[in-house]
């Protein structure tokens, strides 16, 4: 029977199929994260293990497992967290989530697009401090949404969904970036690829939607930010490091943008000084794809992925499968 290891309890469909295939198996049921120590003695000896973005798979970790641990399946869309080129080497698969969170993520973008323009949660703080004294001809003004300019950084899967639901429903016009071009995308709603300065000077809001790469790291930063409309509402669903968090809270102070809406974080879970003291920030914890419907179908495809590679199939989601072949 295949020796597994899981960093941390995830939703019980997931299990469930892990429990038929390989019986009891061994996970780490306190609600945290392991620390590297424990990530480093737990991994040893298993055949695979499934992995949370919260955990840094590097090669050292690969080291600790041992040359029979054939993947590391990844609870997540988003495989930054792992040293893809150092698997590869060693021959350890690396899969990942992609799809069944897209609708959430974006749905979780578009709230906080929402949100920022109207003031959601400035204005919702206020009424339960008790400050709402009646109705007010200048009490919490935002910005309209309707018809306005959406720039969408990274038009993949997310990104394309993002400018779908906001092309069809609430008829933005859309412009976008992205590495390879999105023709669905621009024949289904009219959306139009163009170079970063022109998304960053004409966009009302700005919704990014890359993978966290050596290219796209701190992609957003002073520059940006000072290009920006001051009517500007800047969302992040991706991962933090695209952005320069210290850039975007002077940028908010300095008012050089409306106001910001952040799922994930530079330093996760540490915030960058003085963020969350901003009125303009709406700042949820990572939780883009947490929806029971979602969470389920990761923990699904995850436990899939790895009773895959450890029956001998090449997984539907392994990332590396074209290195690996080679
Ligand atoms: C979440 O951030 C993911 O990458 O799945
Ligand atoms: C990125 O992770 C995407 O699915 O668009």
């Amino acid at each position: 029977m295949p020796n597994i290891y899981v960093t941390r309890e995830i939703p019980e469909g997931g299990l469930e199929l892990l429990r038929e295939k390989f019986g009891k198996f061994e996970m780490n049921t306190e609600d945290r994260v392991l620390t590297r120590d424990e990530l480093l003695s737990k991994v040893k000896g298993r055949d695979g293990v499934l992995c949370l973005l919260t955990d840094n798979i590097d090669d050292t970790v690969f080291e600790a497992a041992g040359s029979q641990c054939k993947i590391f399946s990844n609870y997540a869309v988003g495989y930054n967290n792992i040293n893809v080129p150092a698997a590869t080497k060693r021959g350890v698969m690396i899969t990942n989530t992609p799809g069944v969170l897209t609708d959430s993520t974006a749905d979780l973008a578009i709230a906080l697009l929402f949100a920022c323009a109207r003031r959601l949660n400035e204005a919702d703080l206020f009424m339960r401090a008790g400050k709402f004294k009646g109705w007010g001809p200048m009490l919490f003004l935002g910005q309209d949404i309707t018809g306005k300019t959406l720039g969408i950084i990274g038009a993949g899967r997310i990104g394309g969904n993002v400018a779908l639901k906001m092309a069809k429903g609430f008829n933005m016009k859309v412009l976008y970036t992205d590495m390879s071009g999105n023709p669905e995308l621009e024949k289904e709603i009219g959306a139009k690829r163009v170079d970063m300065p022109t998304l960053l000077k004409e966009s009302d809001f700005i919704s990014v939607h890359v993978s966290l790469n050596d290219n796209t790291r701190h992609l957003i930063g002073e520059k940006e930010f000072a290009m920006m409309k001051p009517n500007c509402v800047f969302i992040n669903t991706s991962r933090g490091p695209v952005v320069d968090e210290a850039a975007l809270v002077e940028a908010l102070k300095a008012k050089k943008i409306f106001a910001a809406g952040l799922d994930v974080f530079e330093k996760e879970p540490m915030l960058t000084p003085g963020l969350a003291e901003l009125p303009n920030v709406i700042i949820p914890p990572h939780i883009a794809s947490a929806t029971f419907w979602t969470r389920t179908r990761m923990a699904e495809m995850a436990a899939k992925n790895l009773i895959d590679a450890l029956e001998g199939r090449m997984p539907e989601f392994c990332v590396n499968k074209d290195q690996l072949s080679k």
